[in-house]
């Protein structure tokens, strides 16, 4: 058997708490209560065994993990753990003080989430009044602390004709990394992915778009652009490979090879309550269940991609077929591709009903279930 490599990459999910309420969120449908939570403590344990089975750089998330008063601390145990740590905000929040105690407690970078370059509509998307202001402040608090600025815009059919004007504000608001995320459909944005998916049309003006940019900043802001995985007909390298360079730590304490695979049935992944991360990381059957290529059938299993996309994603496979185990019908060379084709199709024809807005309190209007 091949031996398993640690990871590098440590997603620690701190709260699903959240002051904004964005459709496109990729949380679960089931959000985790807050007094479901792990505890200051608990978190500090975790971040020192992630540096110890071998993870570099954690990004500290939610949810809003500026929710949580702890944050100093837990960065803390992340640094003296040997870990890079960068935040992962939308902003709200963020004033000089709370930096200044998080860099003294070891951040060493900021990723800022904007929905819209225009206020109006980033606040409306977001779900919060005067929410574009405080996201402007805080790009501002990061830059005058001399910290890594990373812009995260995630693209769908409400804000994709204005990729332009995106850049630019990231521009004028000193991002160091645009990354412009065309929306993934799990947990919330599948919930709403009628209302999300843009047109064909939308996304070649973009993708020109963004070679333009490219070719005029010449590298000097680093343009991530995240394909469209519905639209492409190729299947993404989800996670670089279940269980190969990445893990998740949600809310509760649940450790998952990726944030959505929460939603997989049978998967019974086990929390840092009742296991080691590195027992986890290498022994526990829900990493292992996709691991390598041992598990795949065809086309995958004779395919020369299968070391390259892994086959692509388990959970949007799970998500459109039923079945983690399938290839992902993201491949034009998935049986179920056919699909895929239907359902962007259909959402050119627009949604019938407004976007459900992710909060606790639509997560138990629907019993946490999609
Ligand atoms: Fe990737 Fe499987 Fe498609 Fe080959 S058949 S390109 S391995 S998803
Ligand atoms: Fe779970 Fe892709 S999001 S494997």
């Amino acid at each position: 058997m091949t031996p398993v490599e640690p990871p590098w990459a440590l997603l620690a999910e701190l709260t699903h708490g959240c002051p904004l309420h964005c459709a496109y969120c990729s949380n679960p449908v089931e959000l985790v209560r807050r007094n479901r939570e792990l505890d200051t403590e608990t978190w500090c344990q975790v971040m020192g065994q992630a540096g110890r089975l071998g993870v570099v750089q954690t990004h500290i998330s939610g949810g809003e993990p500026l929710l949580r008063p702890d944050l100093p601390q837990i960065v803390a145990a992340a640094d003296a753990a040997g870990i890079h740590t960068q935040l992962v905000t939308s902003g709200i929040g963020l004033d000089a003080a709370r930096l200044g105690a998080l860099t003294d407690a070891g951040l060493r970078s900021v990723q800022l989430s904007v929905q819209h370059s225009d206020a109006q509509a980033s606040d409306r998307i977001a779900g919060r009044r005067r929410s574009f202001a405080d996201k402007a402040r805080a790009a501002a608090v990061v830059r005058e602390a001399g910290l890594p600025l990373g812009l995260n815009v995630v693209l769908h059919r409400d804000n994709l004709d204005a990729l332009d004007a995106i850049v630019g504000l990231g521009l004028d608001w000193g991002a160091d990394r645009i990354e412009l995320a065309n929306a993934q459909f799990y947990g919330w944005a599948l919930l709403n992915r009628n209302q999300l998916l843009p047109s064909i049309g939308q996304l070649e003006c973009a993708r020109e778009s963004v070679e333009a940019w490219r070719t005029r900043l010449g590298g000097r802001t680093e343009l991530v652009w995240v394909v469209p995985d519905y639209f492409d007909g190729t299947a993404k390298p989800c996670m670089g490979g279940w269980g190969a360079v990445s893990l998740t730590v949600a809310p509760d304490g649940t450790v998952l090879p990726c944030p959505a695979a929460a939603a997989l049935p049978g998967l019974d992944p086990l929390t840092v309550r009742e296991r080691s991360l590195e027992w986890i990381w290498r022994d526990s059957p829900a990493f292992n269940a996709y691991r390598g290529t041992g598990w795949m059938a065809d086309p995958c299993r004779s395919c020369e991609r299968r070391d390259i996309d892994f086959g692509g994603c388990r959970c949007q496979a799970y998500a459109l077929t039923g079945d983690a185990a399938r290839t992902d019908p993201a491949c034009r060379l998935a049986p179920d591709h056919p699909l895929l084709r239907g359902i962007v199709s259909e959402g050119a024809l627009g949604a019938p009903s407004p976007a459900v807005p992710r909060s606790f309190r639509t997560a138990a209007g629907r019993g946490g279930r999609v």
